[in-house]
């Protein structure tokens, strides 16, 4: 997307502190002294079944990228696509599902745009606002950080398990707990111990979406592929090749910006690589500031979560795998 982006001609505005350029989640456009808005715009086609619990992932996913920023999502509008020879009580529950995580995360729902579509689409276009000064972008990075997750990785390889009908009922709920959980707390904690930089793991995968922060801020990061949380059932599914087709692409797009030192099971690679659909946030803090975080996370999160590498002075890769 930011390489087709790019051949837009350039936006000049002071009041542009986030653009396009930097393949950041969301735009941040300063309004005055005290106040930024943030705008953002997702929205995909069915991971799950249940409307209902499609409509929450959805509207989490999207909300998530305000979370990213550091921001507080105020207003949001739905983007409905829906084929008109379904029923409407479907879509009733799909706009449910987004709602009611619209108001968890205190915003309000505000309208939107319904359009006739061959296949459901649902998503959110999210308002939030933030103070100018504590923006968190995904390219500020600095050597010595280091990198907390906050949300177990696998849910591309188990979405494609759910829809091959392949999966337990124990390890669908926990996919979809994961889905549908928003990051607030998580960027509550971020925002209070003071992050440098930060996104969230959607379609990119992990390695994807760190691969954006290291070049965004021209650093190296190094991961610690064992220490990275999984939700039960993925390292299974992965093992039997039932990998998303994303997964290869992102690997395909990384090459050698990514390189993996050492004995890196393959199973493992793919689940770095495996795409996220409404994925935790993958933060770089201050290692003095991190105790605080976990703290917080170990007393508040309801996701798995944990530190997961490190960044160093830019090296030969952007990413190394140990
Ligand atoms: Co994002
Ligand atoms: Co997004
Ligand atoms: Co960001």
């Amino acid at each position: 997307m930011a390489q087709v982006l790019c051949q837009l001609p350039p936006i000049n505005s002071d009041r542009l502190l986030v653009g396009i350029d930097t393949a950041d989640d969301a735009a941040v456009y300063k309004l005055n002294e005290d106040t930024a808005l943030i705008q953002t715009l997702d929205f995909f086609t069915p991971v799950v079944d249940d409307p209902y619990i499609y409509g929450q992932i959805a509207a989490a996913n999207s909300l998530s990228d305000v979370y990213a920023m550091g921001g507080k999502p105020t207003l949001a509008l739905n983007i409905v696509c829906f084929p008109a020879c379904l029923s409407m009580d479907i879509l009733a529950e799909i706009l449910k599902g987004g709602s009611d995580k619209v108001r968890e995360a205190g915003a309000l729902l505000v309208g939107g745009h319904t359009v006739d579509d061959n296949e459901p689409k649902y998503g959110l276009s999210v308002t939030g606002i933030i103070h100018p000064d504590k923006v968190i972008s995904n390219s500020n990075a600095k050597p010595g950080d280091i990198l907390i997750l906050t949300k177990p990785l696998g849910l591309g390889i188990l979405n494609t398990a759910i829809k091959a009908e392949m999966l337990s009922e124990g390890i669908q709920k926990k996919a979809i707990h994961v889905m549908t959980s928003l990051n607030n707390i998580a960027a509550e904690g971020m925002n209070m111990a003071g992050a440098n930089s930060c996104t969230d793991i959607t379609g990119f995968g992990l390695l994807g979406h760190s691969y954006e922060i290291a070049k965004g801020s021209e650093v190296s990061i190094v991961i610690d592929s064992k220490s990275i949380p999984i939700i039960e059932g993925s390292i299974e599914n992965a093992k039997m090749g039932l990998i998303p087709a994303g997964a290869y692409r992102n690997k395909d797009y990384l090459g050698k910006n990514v390189v993996f030192d050492g004995d890196v099971p393959e199973y493992l690679q793919d689940i770095l690589n495996d795409p996220q659909t409404s994925g935790g946030l993958l933060i770089s803090l201050p290692k003095e500031k991190s105790q605080e975080l976990l703290d917080f996370y170990g007393k508040n999160l309801k996701t798995e979560f944990a530190i997961i590498g490190e960044v160093t002075e830019k090296q030969d890769s952007y990413i190394i795998v140990k």
